[in-house]
């Protein structure tokens, strides 16, 4: 597994299994067997409601708690200073757990709402209920805007990412600030069949021996961009850890960097408002 240093000093495995949409006995059996193969690294949020399944195979796996990287979110009718408060022990009561090691203000939702949320998860990093705060979702406005107001810095965003949407200015937009960008929905999400019926990212697959699935988390860690693959599979969680024995040629990194065309599946923050 590689590890990227976040600002703060602290390592996170580059490959974090997803839970959106994996329901309390999925998300528990595929948190547990990701466990075993290996992973150390969760996301989740308040919004996927199974945070509680989440912890309680955190909890079965056996694997000392300081050797895993657990991340959730705070959800948007959460935010504000008081609310989020609120809502951060609740997340943590649902986990079992006495801290994270980091919490996201899940989107942005205006600039003052931000604001305070971000001071909360500020004054409760310093409180030690989590060891990094970030953001996600956020664009360049509403980065520029937190940190008016910001003292901790975020140490990631975590943004829709995947080989038709590279987000090569807010990656360079974060790094200036060292912000490490998370990739979501690194296989399209629900549209994952579009990824197969790709021809170039077909042949690379073929070339390297291994899966589009593989290949395109590949490109992306290549990319020091951290990606968080969600499965309920265990044979694809499996899949989506063995990423690590292979590297893309220059040429074929190049390839893969042509494949962009900011094609956007989730909405736009500036957009969103559920
Ligand atoms: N911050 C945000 O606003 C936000 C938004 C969306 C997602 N996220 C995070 O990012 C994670 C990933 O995004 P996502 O869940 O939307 O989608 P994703 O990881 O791009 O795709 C998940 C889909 O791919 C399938 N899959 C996984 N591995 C596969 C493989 N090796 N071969 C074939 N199919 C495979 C899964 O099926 P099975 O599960 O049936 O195996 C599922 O249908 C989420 O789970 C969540 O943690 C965050």
């Amino acid at each position: 597994m590689i590890h990227f240093t976040l600002n703060n000093g602290i390592e996170i495995p580059a490959v974090g299994l997803g839970t959106f949409r994996s329901k309390d006995e999925d998300a528990y059996n595929a948190v547990l067997h990701a466990i075993k193969v290996g992973y150390r690294h969760i996301d989740t949020a308040a919004v996927y409601r199974n945070e509680a399944a989440v912890g309680r195979a955190i909890k079965d796996s056996g694997v000392p708690r300081e050797e895993l990287f657990v991340t959730t979110k705070i959800y948007n009718g959460d935010q504000g200073y008081m609310n989020t408060r609120r809502a951060v022990v609740a997340s943590l009561e649902k986990l079992g757990l006495d801290y994270v090691d980091l919490f996201l203000i899940h989107w942005p939702v205006s600039y003052e709402l931000s604001r305070d949320t971000y001071r909360a998860l500020e004054d409760m990093h310093i409180e030690g209920y989590t060891r990094s705060i970030g953001v996600s979702n956020f664009n360049f406005h509403h980065l520029e805007h937190l940190f008016e107001t910001a003292e901790i810095m975020p140490v990631v965003n975590q943004v829709e990412s995947h080989v038709y949407l590279q987000n090569e200015k807010l990656q360079d937009f974060c790094m200036r600030h060292g912000i490490r960008l998370e990739a979501y929905a690194p296989f399209l999400s629900h549209k994952i069949s579009e990824l197969f019926k790709d021809e170039t990212l077909q042949d690379l697959a073929k070339k390297y021996g291994k899966t589009i699935p593989q290949l395109v988390l590949r490109y992306q860690v290549e990319r020091e961009i951290v990606v968080l693959p969600k499965s309920i599979t265990p044979a694809r969680i499996e899949e989506n850890l063995d990423i690590f024995g292979f590297q893309l040629s220059e040429e074929d990194f190049k390839t893969m960097h042509s494949l962009n065309r900011a094609w956007k599946i989730f909405p736009e923050a500036d957009n969103f408002s559920e």
